[in-house]
């Protein structure tokens, strides 16, 4: 996930459509009506048992031939990439050009390194290692290189695949590549620009930087510094860990707002959010923590921080539906507001909820000093009774139940769709009396939960169009509708941008939910994303971003972005493979899923890079 993934904006036109479809959707709904329709009206909540749900026997081979057709769907799109692309940056899917739109240093091949090493396409590996080889990563003068976007792809790929193959070029070259980004980190402060220019050795300066592109680098350059034995690269790193945990945010309960100072290290506005420009700073957190193999505790806690925030304050549930959902907040002097839209982006949160509760001790934290409550000592009397209120349950459940209900939403923003692919960006409903907070309805429930599942939590099904056999098309895709229009048919979102962009944040926290929790019911989610994907973005060369996916007919946009395959393709590939070769508890991901290993500094490491 990452920011630079540009919010575009929604100029589509919606498509009628087909009458055929419509007669297979009223079709289908009569169906659902007959076998569900009753059932599910007479709930509120639309709760769902484990016996509603009719997942098809599966075997071992089952899975091992899902796996094989991920595989297969990557060699296709690298296949096209490299007749028609290679070796410049990614493929356009449907006119068969090229774009350099990431430095030019052929980046699709870069970043899909390490899903080849995993898919043992050994071919498509060794094609690619000249190229990488000859890569001085100059720019002609004038051109700026995005720090952000060239640490998680290239940088992250580099390493990762040297990681898994043990190849010293790749460490070399990774090393060449940080040594030429350093005039980055030329600030005051010591974050990182957002730019800088290979060439000359200067950065663009520039005063102000977004938390993902500022702290989205840690773990790539402490691993650098750790297995080409440079302080440099760990100093960077370490300072950044400095910078946010000294950070003053009494005013935001813990949490990293998006926009900083790159000149005094210090929050410069009052924007939450773990969707677009904050996603990844936050990932970092919990990254670090878990890489330096748990023993940087500052990190840990500024995680237990910011999830402790977003748990009580950007956490809410839709009116009908009950769908949870994060979203962010802006705070001004008399309060807070919200936009209640929920990005695809933020998917990814779900997945780190989910590792957490699986490698963090999340109720016994006092094990590694941190005391929870004291934590909200020096904030407002508000986040203090924040804090109060999580403190009533077990950690290790919310955080559970989070993950849970959120990665079933992002699932659900798939499944209703015609295409059952994921917009890129919804705005929930909310009713009259105001958004329902999940914490304060987790409080209710827990009250009186009489077996039923935490709010949001439990299983739902997806949105059928309700008989409304007057209801026109546009009425019951209600993509776009602006604040006021009639309802949305049961359905609670409205669609903001209908792009699914190849995006991997869905699949990504499938995978995750799947290792940890063992149930089944991701890996099938993940089969039902992935066949959408093959039907409605397959090209002649490759697949597709595509505009319009609450359509019968999708509209391609003809971009291939580098991170489908170096993630979106490598997490469905690992969701559907028995044995996991990346287990969670000796790897780690960086934000564009590249596997870095996890690791302890010895003791003469500590003490050479002043590692606390
Ligand atoms: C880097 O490589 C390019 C293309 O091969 C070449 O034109 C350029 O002179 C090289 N730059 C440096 C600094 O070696
Ligand atoms: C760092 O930036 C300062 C001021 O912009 C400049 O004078 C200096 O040359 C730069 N140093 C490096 C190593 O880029
Ligand atoms: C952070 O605070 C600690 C303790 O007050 C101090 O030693 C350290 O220098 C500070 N680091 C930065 C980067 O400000
Ligand atoms: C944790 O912090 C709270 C609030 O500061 C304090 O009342 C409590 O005694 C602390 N608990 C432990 C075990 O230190
Ligand atoms: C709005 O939400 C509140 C809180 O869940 C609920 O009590 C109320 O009935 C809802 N109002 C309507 C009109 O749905
Ligand atoms: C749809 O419209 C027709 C004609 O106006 C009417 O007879 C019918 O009852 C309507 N159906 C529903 C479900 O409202
Ligand atoms: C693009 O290339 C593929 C083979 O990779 C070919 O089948 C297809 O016809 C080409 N499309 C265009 C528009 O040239």
């Amino acid at each position: 996930m990452s920011l630079l993934r540009y919010l575009v904006p929604n100029i589509h036109q919606y498509r009628r459509i087909a009458p055929r479809y419509l007669l297979l959707i009223l079709a289908i709904s009569a169906v659902f009506s007959t076998l569900y329709y009753a059932w599910l009206r007479s709930d509120e909540v639309l709760f769902l048992t484990d016996a509603d749900f009719f997942w098809p026997p599966e075997t071992p081979e089952i899975w091992a031939e899902r796996a094989a057709q991920v595989k297969e769907a990557f060699r296709h799109a690298y296949r096209g990439y490299e007749q028609h692309a290679f070796p410049h940056d990614e493929l356009l899917p449907v006119s068969n050009g090229s774009t350099d739109n990431f430095n030019g240093w052929g980046v699709t091949s870069v970043d899909s390194l390490d899903t080849m090493l995993l898919m043992g396409l050994e071919d498509e590996y060794a094609r690619a290692l000249p190229v990488i080889s000859q890569t001085n990563f100059s720019l002609p003068s004038n051109n700026h290189v995005p720090f952000f976007e060239t640490v998680i792809r290239y940088l992250g790929g580099l390493l990762a695949a040297y990681a898994i193959s043990g190849d010293d070029l790749l460490r070399d070259k990774a090393d060449e590549l940080a040594t030429k980004l350093a005039s980055a980190f030329n600030t005051t402060s010591g974050f990182p620009v957002y730019a800088v220019d290979t060439y000359n050795g200067k950065n663009l300066a520039s005063r102000s930087g977004v938390l993902a592109e500022i702290a989205s680098f840690q773990i790539e350059y402490a691993y650098l510094g750790k297995i080409t034995g440079k302080k440099e690269h760990v100093d960077r790193a370490t300072l950044v860990t400095n910078l946010l945990y000294n950070a003053t945010l009494d005013r935001f309960g813990g949490m990293y707002p998006t926009a900083w100072n790159l000149d005094t290290g210090a929050p410069s506005d009052s924007h939450l959010t773990v969707g677009a420009l904050a996603d990844s700073g936050h990932e970092y957190t919990l990254k670090q923590f878990l890489m330096t193999a748990r023993t940087d505790k500052r990190n840990l806690e500024m995680y237990i921080r910011f999830t402790s925030y977003v748990i009580n304050n950007l956490l809410f549930l839709t009116p009908e539906r009950h769908l949870l959902y994060v979203t962010d907040a802006q705070m001004w002097k008399r309060g807070i507001t919200s936009s209640h839209y929920f990005q695809h982006l933020a998917c990814f949160f779900p997945g780190l909820l989910a590792l957490g509760v699986h490698l963090l001790p999340l109720n016994h934290l006092d094990a590694f000093g941190i005391n929870v409550t004291a934590l909200a000592d020096d904030f407002s009397p508000a986040d203090r009774y924040a804090y109060a209120k999580l403190a009533e349950f077990d950690l290790a459940d919310v955080h559970l139940w989070a993950a849970e209900g959120l990665a079933q939403t992002c699932y659900l923003t798939y499944a209703d769709q015609p295409t059952g692919l994921g917009p890129e960006i919804v705005q929930m409903d909310v009713n009259e009396t105001g958004a329902i907070q999940w914490i304060d309805a987790l409080r209710t429930w827990k009250a009186d939960r009489d077996g039923r599942s935490p709010p949001g939590v439990g299983d739902m099904k997806p949105w059928t169009s309700p008989l409304h056999e007057n209801v026109t098309v546009e009425q019951l895709i209600p993509a776009g509708r602006r604040k006021g229009d009639p309802d949305t048919f049961g359905r609670d979102y409205l669609i903001r941008n209908t792009g699914y962009y190849l995006r991997p944040e869905t699949v990504e926290s499938f995978y995750i939910l799947w290792r940890t929790t063992g149930d089944v019911k991701w890996r099938h989610r993940g089969w039902d994303v992935f066949q959408a994907i093959e039907r409605y973005t397959k090209t002649d060369s490759g697949y597709t971003s595509v505009m319009g996916v609450h359509t019968a007919h999708p509209t391609p946009m003809n971009a291939m972005p580098s991170y489908f395959l170096a993630e979106t393709l490598k997490y469905l590939y690992l969701l559907f493979l028995d044995e996991d070769p990346l287990p969670l508890n000796s790897w780690v991901f960086n934000t564009e899923a590249h596997a870095l290993p996890v690791f302890a500094w010895s003791a003469q490491e500590r003490e050479a890079y002043g590692i606390v």
